[in-house]
């Protein structure tokens, strides 16, 4: 399965820090915050990657990452997102690379402590259509939030004033490659954005969309309150 990492966007909400570098290249305690979701990739088994960039300091990723040695990898591929046009018309860019074939995707901002390899497998055994990632949090509001009825998702609102559950789907989503066309049949939100839960709608309305519960902790790096988590939860890893 191919891995596509998502750093697109301007990283508004974490501004003046945002202002000359670029979100994702910030610390997270003693690494870039980009690191992460490379980390998670790897450890679970995939090795062709692309890293979708934008935003300011863009062409940094590349001396950051260069092509993955430091994370045992032979070679990492670039595109650039021009604006931010939204999470799928991000992955849009990443048509050519998948070349037909599933795909992973995860936000350049998202940072998970569990090792998700068997929800990658699980998925690898799945026909087709999608699967998600789910993690009970309190502040639902800030997150695409799935309602459960039984073990089946019945609907997934994005940043919703009345959340139905407290389950936040995680910014990691693996599809199968009709996830292209869909992104094509997509209009943008009130925030001018194609969305990634319009996508995942469209798989959960097809009956085509599985999820597993992500273990262990689990949080964005994108406002000042959750970059601040971020390097708290490190740290307590680290120096536990
Ligand atoms: O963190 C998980 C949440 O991420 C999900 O629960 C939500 O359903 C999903 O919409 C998303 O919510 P946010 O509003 O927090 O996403 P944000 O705009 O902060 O973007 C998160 C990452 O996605 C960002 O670090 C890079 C990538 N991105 C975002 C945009 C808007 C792009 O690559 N291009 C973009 O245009």
């Amino acid at each position: 399965m191919k891995g596509i990492i998502l750093a697109g966007g301007t990283g508004s909400r974490l501004s003046p820090l945002t202002k000359v570098t670029n979100k994702h290249l910030l610390p997270v305690y003693n690494k870039p915050m980009i690191y992460y979701p490379v980390q998670t990739l790897v450890q679970a088994g995939i090795r062709d990657i692309l890293l979708v960039a934008g935003g300011n300091s863009a062409g940094e990723f590349l001396r950051l990452l260069g092509n993955g040695k430091e994370f045992g990898l032979k070679h990492i591929n670039y595109t650039y997102q021009e604006g931010e046009g939204g999470i799928a018309a991000a992955l849009s860019l990443a048509e050519h690379f998948a070349d037909g074939e599933k795909v992973i995707v995860i936000l350049g901002d998202n940072i998970l402590e569990g090792n998700i390899k068997d929800s990658v497998k699980k998925f690898e055994k799945q026909k087709s259509g999608a699967r998600l990632l789910l993690k009970e949090v309190e502040d639902p509001e800030r997150f695409g939030v799935a309602e459960l009825k039984g073990k089946k998702i019945v609907s997934i609102v994005e940043k919703p004033k009345r959340p139905k559950s407290s389950y936040g789907v995680v910014g990691v989503y693996m599809y199968d490659a009709r996830v292209f066309d869909i992104i094509r049949t997509l209009k943008p939100s009130n925030r001018g954005e194609l969305e990634i839960t319009d996508v995942n709608n469209h798989y959960l309305k097809a009956g085509h969309l599985e999820y597993d519960i992500l273990k262990g902790y689990w949080t964005d790096a994108g406002t000042f309150e959750s970059l601040f988590r971020a390097n708290r939860l490190i740290w307590e890893k680290i120096s536990s």
